[in-house]
C-alpha cells in the first residue's frame, strides 16, 4: 500500500462489483475513501479489505436517490478526512429491462432517480469541496449510450443524461474535472441480472452477445476498469474535462502506467 497522499475520494455503489474495485484501487493509490451504497454488510466487508492493506475507509449506508443520504455521504468525507478530492458516481441500476410499450413508468422514474438525480445531487453537494481541491467527478456511463438497445431504454437514457450532465457541468465548473466513463462489459451482479431477466425484452443479438461473453469468460474483471477509473479520479488531466471516455483508451492506459509506476517508487 502506498503512503497516504491525504486525498479523499467518495465512491458510490461501493458495496460490490465495479464500485468496490474502484474504492480498493483508489486506496492502493494512496487515497482515503468513503464507501457508499445501501447494503452496509457489503460496504463493511470492502472497508475491511482496504484496511487489511493499510488503507483508510469509512462506510455510509444510504440510497443515492435520497437527498438526505447523499448529504450524509459527503459530510462523512469532510468529517473524517477534512476534504474531498474526487466523487465517483458509480452506484446504479439496470432495471427496468422492458420495452417502452410495456414498461412500468414508476420503474423508469426510479431508474432516473438512482442513475441521474443521485449523481446530480451528489455533484451539487460536493462542488464546494471539489472546487477547493481542484478535484474530479467521474460519472460511470455505458457503451449503451452509443446505439439503440431494445429493452434498455430507461438505462441507456439515464446514461445518456449522465454524459450530457458531465459535459454541461464541465463547462460550468472550470476548477473541477468532470468525466463520463465507459467501463466496458464487467463481470458483476448487474450482468447477472441482465442474463436472468433481460431475454424477453432485449434483441436476441444483444442478449446472445452478453451471454456468450459470460460463457467464454470474456467479461472484464472489475479490477481492470476499476484501476483505470481510480487513476482518472485522482489524476485525470484537466483537458479531458467534459469528455466521454472509454476505460481502455490508450491515453487512459498511459495514465494507469504512470500512476502505478509512481506507486512503486
Ligand atoms: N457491469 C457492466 O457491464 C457495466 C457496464 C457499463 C456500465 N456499468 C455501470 O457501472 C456501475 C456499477 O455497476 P456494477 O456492474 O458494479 O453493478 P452491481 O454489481 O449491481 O453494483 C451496483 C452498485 O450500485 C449500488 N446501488 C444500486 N442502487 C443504489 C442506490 N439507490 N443507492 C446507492 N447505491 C446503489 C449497489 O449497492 P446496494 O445494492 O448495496 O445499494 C452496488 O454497490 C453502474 O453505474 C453501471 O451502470 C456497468
Amino acid at each position: 500500500m502506498n503512503a497516504n497522499t491525504g486525498r479523499a475520494v467518495l465512491v458510490t455503489g461501493a458495496s460490490r462489483g465495479l464500485g468496490a474495485a474502484i474504492a480498493l484501487e483508489a486506496a492502493r493509490l494512496g487515497a482515503r475513501v468513503v464507501l457508499a451504497a445501501r447494503s452496509e454488510a457489503g460496504l463493511k466487508a470492502q472497508a475491511q479489505a482496504i484496511q487489511a492493506e493499510g488503507g483508510q475507509a469509512v462506510v455510509v449506508a444510504g440510497d443515492v436517490a435520497q437527498e438526505e443520504d447523499c448529504r450524509r455521504m459527503v459530510e462523512a468525507a469532510v468529517e473524517h478526512f477534512g476534504r474531498l478530492d474526487a466523487l465517483v458516481n458509480n452506484g446504479g441500476i439496470i432495471e427496468p429491462i422492458s420495452k417502452v410499450a410495456e414498461v412500468d413508468i414508476a420503474a423508469w422514474q426510479r431508474n432516473l432517480a438512482v442513475n441521474v438525480l443521485g449523481p446530480l445531487m451528489l455533484s451539487q453537494l460536493c462542488l464546494p469541496y471539489l472546487r477547493a481541491s481542484r478535484g474530479c467527478i467521474v460519472n460511470i456511463s455505458s457503451g449503451s449510450t452509443t446505439r439503440a438497445m431494445p429493452g434498455w431504454t430507461a438505462y441507456s437514457s439515464s446514461k445518456a443524461a449522465i454524459n450530457q450532465l458531465s459535459r454541461s457541468l464541465a463547462a460550468e465548473e472550470p476548477q473541477v474535472t468532470v468525466l463520463a466513463v465507459r467501463p466496458g462489459i464487467v463481470d458483476t451482479a448487474m450482468q447477472e441480472e441482465i442474463r436472468k431477466t433481460g431475454r424477453p425484452a432485449m434483441a436476441e443479438e444483444d442478449y446472445g452477445r452478453l451471454l456468450g461473453m459470460y460463457q467464454q469468460g470474456k467479461l472484464l474483471p472489475p479490477e481492470l476498469p476499476g484501476r483505470a477509473i481510480a487513476c482518472m479520479a485522482l489524476h485525470a488531466p484537466r483537458e479531458w474535462s467534459g469528455e466521454f471516455i472509454s476505460w481502455d483508451e490508450e491515453r487512459v492506459q498511459d495514465l494507469v502506467r504512470q500512476c502505478t509506476q509512481d506507486q512503486q517508487v
